[in-house]
């Protein structure tokens, strides 16, 4: 085959790009090969003969070839020259994404419809991404007053933070650079253990505490090794949807398990119910409707779990903080029969950016989640664990979050005070004053899902209480207020202007 002629037709070189010309003649060559603009097999031009015809330097079009011969698109023979590899195959429309530098990567034409390369979602694949399909109504840029789940960020003691985070830093060693235990840092674990020992009424050895990346990730780990698709799990109505779409992604079978007044009802549940394998709960403060579980109901629940042999999954989100009692100790502490599998969050007790939480196993499955996180879990950097590990070790956190009560408290005042005042015939608060958020039911004839419209329209960010029912129910019909992230006076007024899209 005789030499091509590759010049300034073929190859453009631009000397204004950032990408340098040996890279900018690689990837020209490359892409003529690829677009089989230049055959197998066909003789390149010297190196010295080409760098005249481009005005570059000999040692450019050197360092292109030689990428070129390592990645096998060239081929050279002593004596004879450099050539395109006869083997390459023809077919190469797969690789046309792959090429050109990051600036020409941009201008890339897409693949057209009839290439139909696009990888296809599995019916699980499906499952996982339906999830947030029309759970949340479009926000413009707003403030985010009202948003759920979002502690006083305003107040968090950012200097102690970035105190130890500087510490721990100037700390770090070789063993801090290497792969760690999958399940956590024994430290860390050793604290939460003893934090959730004094403040929740937790029973446990350290080996049972797993750090994660958060409940939602303890959520579908646990639903992962308990359920089998198609497994039933009971689950309170209203309930947590994040947690509701992570099970179902998981296959769950949802059931509801009724919530009044007194916390979530396994006595209202019917037969089928028998099969559940699962129970998800938040007893301490129930998402959404924000009531604590009485003390009957809890046992009434563990004794029909250890009765049928069903699992429990608590949901310990916020419940450190409680404005009218002290916080009630948690439902694993009750447990007897070793079936709860406990969560906590530190996104509510420090700050959601950080993306911590955590996960206690029963001690009989231990060593089954210890395999799971080698596999599908792995707790956060060694470095944020260590960082929060001292926060807890040296005091802060217990500061902090009486601290945070009270700042908490006095939110949660003004928001029932405006509403008391701006809204009395409108809403009717449910639950009790504890936790981050506030539900209240509407007593007007609207449906949530059009008034968080019209409240997203004028700038702030609540629930409708309706995305959390499981039964459509027409009691499920409210407002879900987060009050952690404003000051009384923003949340004052904020409710003040939400009056008047009533
Ligand atoms: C009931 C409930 N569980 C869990 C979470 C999420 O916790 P995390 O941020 O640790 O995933 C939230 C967040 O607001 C919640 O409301």
């Amino acid at each position: 085959m005789g030499k091509v002629i590759l010049g300034v037709g073929v190859i453009q070189l631009d000397r204004r790009k950032k990408t340098p010309l040996h890279r900018q003649l690689y990837e020209g060559i490359r892409r003529a090969i690829l677009e089989s603009k230049l055959e197998r097999g066909s003789a390149l031009p010297a190196t010295r003969s080409l760098a005249k015809q481009l005005n570059i330097s000999r040692m450019t079009v050197v360092n292109a070839y030689d990428q070129l011969l390592a990645e096998g698109y060239l081929t050279a023979h002593a004596g004879s020259g450099t050539f395109v590899n006869c083997n390459l195959p023809d077919d190469v429309k797969m690789a046309r994404f792959s090429f050109g530098s990051a600036e020409e990567g941009a201008a890339m034409a897409p693949i057209s419809a009839g290439d139909s390369v696009q990888p296809k979602l599995s019916a699980r694949g499906r499952r996982v991404a339906a999830t947030d399909e029309g759970m949340r109504p479009t926000y413009k840029d707003q403030p985010a007053l009202f948003s759920l789940g979002i502690p006083a960020l305003d107040e968090f003691p950012l200097d102690v933070w970035t105190k130890i985070c500087r510490d721990r830093g100037r700390a770090i060693s070789i063993f801090g650079l290497t792969y760690q235990q999958a399940s956590g840092w024994m430290p860390l674990r050793q604290a939460i253990c003893e934090f959730t020992k004094l403040f929740r009424g937790i029973k446990c050895h350290p080996e049972q505490v797993f750090v994660t990346a958060g409940i939602q990730q303890a959520i579908d780990l646990t639903s992962r090794l308990l359920l089998d698709t198609g497994d039933t799990v009971l689950f309170e109505d209203p309930g947590y949807w994040r947690a509701r779409e992570a099970l179902k992604a998981n296959g769950a079978a949802l059931l509801p398990l009724p919530v009044d007044a007194n916390g979530a009802s396994i006595r209202s549940c019917g037969p089928p119910a028998e099969s559940a394998k699962l129970i998800y709960i938040t007893p301490s403060h129930q998402f959404p409707l924000g009531v604590t579980m009485s003390i009957e109901r809890r046992i009434e629940l563990l004794d029909w779990a250890r009765r049928h042999d069903t699992a429990v999954i608590e949901d310990d989100y916020d419940s450190v903080y409680s404005y009218s009692q002290p916080p009630i100790p948690s439902l694993q502490g009750l447990d007897s029969s070793q079936r709860t599998f406990y969560m906590g969050s530190l996104s509510k007790l420090l700050f959601p950016a950080l993306g911590m939480g955590y996960l206690i196993v029963p001690s009989s499955l231990v060593g089954a989640f210890e395999s799971a996180f080698k596999i599908v879990g792995r707790s956060p950097s060694l470095f944020m664990q260590q960082v929060v590990h001292d926060f807890i070790a040296h005091g802060h956190l217990e500061r902090h979050m009486r601290r945070m009560r009270k700042i908490h408290e006095q939110r949660h005042s003004a928001l029932i005070e405006a509403i008391d005042r701006f809204l009395p015939d409108k809403l009717q608060l449910v639950g009790a004053p504890a936790g981050l958020h506030r539900t209240a039911r509407i007593l007007i004839d609207q449906p949530d899902t059009v008034l968080i419209e019209k409240i997203a329209n004028i700038g702030f960010k609540v629930q409708a209480l309706s995305i959390d029912s499981l039964t459509n129910s027409p009691d499920h019909n409210g407002l879900v207020f987060g009050f952690g992230c404003g000051t009384p006076k923003d949340i004052s007024a904020g409710i003040r202007r939400i009056a008047a899209v009533f």
